[in-house]
């Protein structure tokens, strides 16, 4: 049989470009993948994510709970995550709602911690020695969150 190499090398270039598409798309995927994990999950950071809506009357049901997972139970969590800072309260955990939720008991955002920190000021400013709530380097609440979590909080926390 005759060979003919511009037909192998075409073969082989053909290939070559298959790989290199194959590797890009690899690349790409796992970049899209890398991004909408930090999105949604990482809640440290200097901005905002995107921000929570919540519905009105603020309910854990309709936003409340989502904004508390995402801004403060990375940190306020029983037993503490990889990210709690020493000295994070294992009081209360902020990924519930209250007690009953959670599978050791321990106290849920309802329960009166968390609430009254809230409506006394924790996220405008620091309320006797504890710091202003999320910490400093943590996302920062936008205006539209605080309002609501403190409406919520002042309301019954339902
Ligand atoms: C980056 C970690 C981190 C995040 C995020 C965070 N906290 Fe805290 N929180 C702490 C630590 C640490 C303390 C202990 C007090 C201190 O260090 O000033 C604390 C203390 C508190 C306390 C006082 C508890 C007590 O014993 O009286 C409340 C209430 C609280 N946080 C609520 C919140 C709320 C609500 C959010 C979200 C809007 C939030 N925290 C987000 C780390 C965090």
């Amino acid at each position: 049989m005759k060979r003919n190499p511009g037909k192998q090398s075409r073969r082989k270039a053909n290939w070559a470009r298959a790989v290199r598409a194959a590797v890009l798309a690899a690349v790409v995927l796992a970049a899209v993948v890398f991004a909408a994990s930090c999105s949604d999950a990482d809640s440290l950071g200097d901005e905002a994510v995107t921000e929570v809506q919540v519905g009105t009357p603020p309910l854990w049901s309709n936003g409340i709970g989502e904004l508390m997972r995402l801004k403060c139970g990375i940190c306020h969590q029983v037993p503490a995550g990889e990210v709690s800072p020493d000295g994070t309260p294992q009081s209360f955990d902020l990924n519930y709602y209250n007690a009953a939720a959670h599978p050791d008991g321990v106290l849920g955002a309802q329960d009166s911690t968390a609430r009254t920190n809230i409506t006394s000021g924790i996220l405008r400013g620091p309320v006797g020695s504890i710091r202003q709530m999320p910490l400093e380097y943590a996302t920062p609440l936008t205006e539209q969150e605080k309002t609501a979590l403190e409406a919520w909080a002042g309301t019954g926390a339902f």
